[in-house]
């Protein structure tokens, strides 16, 4: 089943932040720019945009950018949403205060993610991990994420579970 279809049964989901800041939140800028990288339904884009940031979405399943949209709607904020195919590379230029790519993986991106970030933005990336999992496809080696943004200001590395989340400041 591709993404579309899983969007077309699965119905809006809830606003909210990514998950590894859920009792992390204040780690988020009330101002500036925000990218959500494959955003799905959108659920982590209208969260930010319900915070006060100004934010770009991007996904390449139009069922799961619909759906974002009439969450937008629903919450009446704006979000900027973009359809597009990440395989091609990341379609925006810098500077957002915060960049968030949850549950998407593809390490050839790591570096695009980083160099989309504005001085002191917050970077938060999840992604499935063989950690804690009995491993399968797409999933992160044990220190993917911690290695991959070595350059950045580490402030939450996690592992465990089958997902690893690293969330990180460009300083
Ligand atoms: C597991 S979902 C995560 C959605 C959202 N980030 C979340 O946490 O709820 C993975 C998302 O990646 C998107 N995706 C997969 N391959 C993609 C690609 N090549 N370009 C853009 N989006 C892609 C899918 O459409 C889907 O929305």
């Amino acid at each position: 089943m591709d993404w579309n279809d899983r969007f077309a049964a699965s119905g809006p989901g809830e606003p909210g932040p990514p998950s590894v800041l859920v009792g992390r939140e204040d780690l988020v800028p009330t101002t500036g720019r925000a990218l959500d990288v494959a955003c799905g339904r959108g659920t982590v884009a209208v969260w930010l945009a319900q915070r006060g940031l100004v934010v770009d979405a991007l996904d390449a399943a139009p069922a799961g950018l619909a759906l974002g949209r009439a969450a937008a709607d629903a919450a009446a904020v704006t979000v900027h949403w973009i359809e597009a195919d990440l395989d091609e590379g990341l379609p925006v230029t810098g500077g957002y205060d915060v960049v968030v790519c949850q549950r998407f993986r593809d390490p050839a991106l790591y570096p695009a993610l980083a160099g989309v970030l504005a001085p002191g933005g917050l970077l938060v990336v999840t992604v499935l991990s063989v950690v804690g999992d009995a491993g399968g496809r797409f999933r992160a080696e044990p220190g993917e994420l911690r290695g991959a943004f070595a350059d950045l200001d580490v402030l939450v590395d996690e592992e465990g579970g089958g997902e690893a989340h690293l969330v990180a400041r460009l300083d």
